[in-house]
């Protein structure tokens, strides 16, 4: 059987069918990268794979970033458990964001691979940054051309941050490290050469020489613009999905609609490399 390729929504994700990605062939995985770099975002269906073989296909794609945040899967270090118990009420990533953005090397991609879902709802939305970044106009284009924005964790991960005060704190990795760093707003992205909206609402907190109250005035308006719905899509969970996605060119926001039941997955993030902005 052949790898089949379909468009997820018009403008967010493909699904790959006819592969078993717990046994690829070389050129599968050649084809599945291809995907990957031209969409930014692809979902598999019916799939079983062990937390091993979570690892060996997060190798395929680069080195594993050292997971600094949430609790790992025991015995495996570089797996982080993203997960909500059925009493608990706040979930990992209920909000826009891109992994690992606050990091000087942001992450290449994460993989999600789900373990136990909900009976109903736990669904992720997903929103495609390289069509946000092309419905922009060409004057605000070239303005945030200009800005390096900054990007931090410690208000979600840190001591007396967000989840601090949540009933998800003990999901927190026992030493949580927090980061910051400074990114172009506009990036070329590294493999495909497209430019694309590198901020995010969940790790953004300002632009470099600006005010906040003016950074953010900006920001919101860009995180509604990239969250309109011709740029997203969502994606239900169904035992065996995977997700790939991006962090590059993408956001992700979990939907934390099914209280008083469990939902666990497991991510592994890939490591990236610095980025770049444009020339002016
Ligand atoms: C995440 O934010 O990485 C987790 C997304 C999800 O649980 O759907």
């Amino acid at each position: 059987m052949t790898m089949k390729i379909t468009p997820f929504s018009p403008k967010c994700g493909v699904t790959i069918n006819n592969v078993n990605l717990a046994n690829l062939t070389d050129r599968e995985f050649l084809v599945i990268k291809q995907a990957f770099i031209e969409h930014g975002l692809v979902f598999f269906r019916d799939q079983n794979i062990s937390p091993e073989q979570h690892k060996q296909l997060a190798l395929r794609f680069g080195s594993i970033v050292k997971n600094k945040i949430f609790k790992s899967l025991p015995g495996y270090p570089d797996i982080a458990v993203v997960s909500k118990d059925k009493n608990q009420t706040t979930n990992i990533g209920g909000g826009w964001h891109t992994d690992h953005s606050y990091d000087d090397e942001p992450a290449m991609a994460s993989i999600l691979v789900a373990r136990k879902l909900p009976s109903q709802g736990g669904a992720t939305k997903f929103a495609n940054m390289y069509a946000a970044y092309d419905g922009l106009s060409p004057g605000l284009q070239h303005t945030l051309a200009s800005i390096n924005a900054l990007h931090a964790n410690d208000h979600l991960y840190g001591k007396g941050g967000y989840f601090d005060g949540t009933d998800l704190a003990d999901k927190l990795a026992e030493n949580v490290e927090v980061s910051a760093a400074k990114h172009p707003a506009i990036i070329v992205h590294p493999e495909s050469k497209r430019k694309v909206l590198y901020v995010n609402k969940g790790h953004t907190v300002g632009f470099e020489h600006w005010h906040t109250d003016e950074a953010f005035a900006l920001l919101n308006y860009l995180y509604e613009h990239g969250s309109k719905a011709e740029y997203t899509c969502e994606f239900n969970w169904q035992p065996g999905s995977i997700a790939i996605w991006d962090n590059r060119c993408t956001w992700h926001f979990a939907n934390n609609d099914y209280q008083g039941e469990e939902r666990v997955l497991h991510r592994i993030t890939i490591a990236g490399k610095p980025l770049s902005g444009v020339l002016l």
